[in-house]
């Protein structure tokens, strides 16, 4: 039974994630062209809180973005709940103040919307929890949380689980969905337990295309089915590459990704390159690197001219002195923030 006169707050805090075989492209409601699997974060996260309260008819929402009320953010929420109504059927009995903030700066190429929906969407199912007075068991609640985040943002359904995370169906992975992601964990090879990010910040210029609609751009390309044959092939192989530790194939793999997205984008109508000059030259700098010292770093990209460089913990020193002497003078500021393979959320 909803107790309707309840009142409660819960916090989450929930990373973002970087995904080695990319999501481009969607059809129907949030449903993904493609499978995808990435690596959590551990440092860049969306901390939370929901306060909840009754009111007599929905809908009422405050929300605040790093202490500052944000309009355009409070109405993409504000529609974001009204679509939930069957998922979370108390959600009009309840008036909502919100507030998040976040560990990482805007645009650096840290997907904001991943942490952000993922946030939101635990602190919905622990309120659910709350209302209705009855826990949900671990798997249940995270494939709740996971389809709720995929409605918000699809890359958001990954961030509810630690360490690697799959989400699209692909008959490499038996458990894997459409509707929600699923843990990848069993059989992770160890090299991939302390993996390393580093986010080259190229450019912090505000985006030209949000991901939104360049995942539009992919409706009548005309490399789309290629792509999508392309990108089942990739993930099933990264998959083969997670469970094995093959480094060699991993590099070829994720970079073939991160390029093909950006590929889809140049040659789409319209089209955009998001590259920088400086993101080229520093893709240049770090294979010439990788040739010359076979220390295995690959970069990998979202939507946007920032990298994310990716290497064994095992070559921390090597990769940070490379990247103050020879790619620091690339980045904007010279600044690049240090992350790593993470847990997944945490309630607070
Ligand atoms: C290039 O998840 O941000 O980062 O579902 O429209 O919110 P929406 O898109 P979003 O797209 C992410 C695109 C990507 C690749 C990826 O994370 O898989």
């Amino acid at each position: 039974m909803i107790d309707k006169n309840k009142k409660g707050s819960v916090i989450w805090e929930s990373p973002s994630n970087i995904a080695l075989v990319k999501y481009w492209g969607k059809r129907g409601i949030q449903i993904p062209c493609n499978p995808s699997v990435s690596m959590t974060l551990k440092n860049a996260v969306t901390k939370m809180q929901l306060d909840y309260y009754p009111i007599q008819k929905g809908n009422q929402l405050n929300f605040e973005f790093e202490g500052k009320s944000q309009p355009i953010f409070e109405k993409r929420i504000s529609n974001f709940l009204d679509g939930l109504i069957e998922d979370f059927p108390f959600i009009n009995d309840f008036g909502f103040s919100i507030s998040s903030e976040n560990t990482f700066p805007h645009s650096t190429g840290i997907a904001s919307s991943a942490s952000a929906m993922s946030a939101l969407a635990l602190c919905l199912c622990s309120m659910q929890e709350e209302v209705y007075g009855q826990k949900l068991e671990t798997e249940e609640f995270n494939r709740k949380a996971s389809y709720i985040a995929r409605l918000g943002s699809g890359s958001a359904s990954r961030s509810i689980y630690g360490a690697y995370a799959v989400w699209g169906e692909s008959s490499a992975f038996s458990k894997s969905s459409n509707d929600y992601a699923v843990p990848f964990a069993k059989y992770l090879h160890p090299i991939f337990d302390s993996y390393q990010d580093m986010i080259l910040l190229v450019s912090s210029e505000k985006k030209k295309v949000s991901s939104t609609a360049g995942h539009q751009l992919m409706k009548n390309h005309p490399y789309a089915n290629a792509r999508f044959a392309q990108a089942n092939t990739n993930f099933e192989k990264t998959l083969g590459v997670l469970r094995s530790g093959d480094l060699e194939n991993f590099v070829e793999l994720v970079e073939n990704e991160a390029l093909s997205l950006h590929g889809l984008m140049m040659n789409s109508n319209p089209s955009f390159t998001l590259l920088k000059p400086n993101t080229l030259e520093a893709i240049e700098r770090i294979r010439e690197y990788r040739r010359m010292t076979k220390i295995p770093l690959c970069f990998t990209l979202d939507a946007g001219p920032n990298i994310h460089l990716l290497f064994p913990k095992s070559d921390f020193d090597n990769v940070s002195s490379f990247v103050k002497t020879e790619l620091s003078e690339l980045l904007e500021d010279g600044k690049y923030l240090l992350d790593e393979k993470g847990e997944g959320p945490r309630k607070l």
